[in-house]
């Protein structure tokens, strides 16, 4: 099983928008039997709650369902049970490190930026407070696409 963790602040905007994108690629290439794929927060605000509306409608729009995903906080086990730690900005990748005390995220850990194709930015920008759910939903398809190339090399899939 290769287990993919999807990083951001409140995992109620980009991760969960990420962990659905990210899944469903995976379901059209026939290759669910070999992903575990999961969403956090390095943050504790929303905790139990669901993605953001702004999130829901767009994967709505594409067909992907994350009905029962609920916000939760990351925790040590999930830096050290995950084979691929991707975060959305540079300040998730620093939040990250007070979970991770025996310093495995080296190597595993990654910007889902790095592998959109034709991307300058680095950071997937937060939606929470300036909308533009359109834009995120764009930058994280481009980044899931190359994360899937990348994964699929790594792991001769
Ligand atoms: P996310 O967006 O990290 O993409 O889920 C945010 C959600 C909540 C907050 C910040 C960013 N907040 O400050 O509560």
């Amino acid at each position: 099983m290769i287990r993919v963790l999807f990083v951001c602040l409140g995992n109620i905007c980009r991760s969960p928008m990420a962990e659905g994108v990210f899944r469903h690629l995976v379901e059209q290439e026939g290759l669910a039997g070999h992903f575990a794929i999961e969403s956090v927060g390095t943050g504790a605000w929303h905790i139990g709650e669901p993605p953001h509306r702004g999130t829901q409608r767009e994967l709505r729009a594409r067909g992907v369902d994350l009905s029962g995903k609920r916000s939760r906080q990351v925790t040590t086990g999930d830096v050290e049970t995950s084979d691929y730690v991707i975060a959305m900005d540079r300040s998730n990748l620093h939040n990250l490190q007070r979970h991770d005390p025996n310093g495995q995220l080296d190597g595993k850990a990654h910007l889902l930026l790095d592998f959109a194709d034709g991307v300058d930015a680095r950071d997937v920008p937060d939606p929470y407070y300036e909308g533009k759910f359109d834009r995120v939903y764009n930058l994280v398809e481009a980044g899931c696409h190359g994360l899937l190339d990348y994964i699929r090399e790594e792991e001769e899939i």
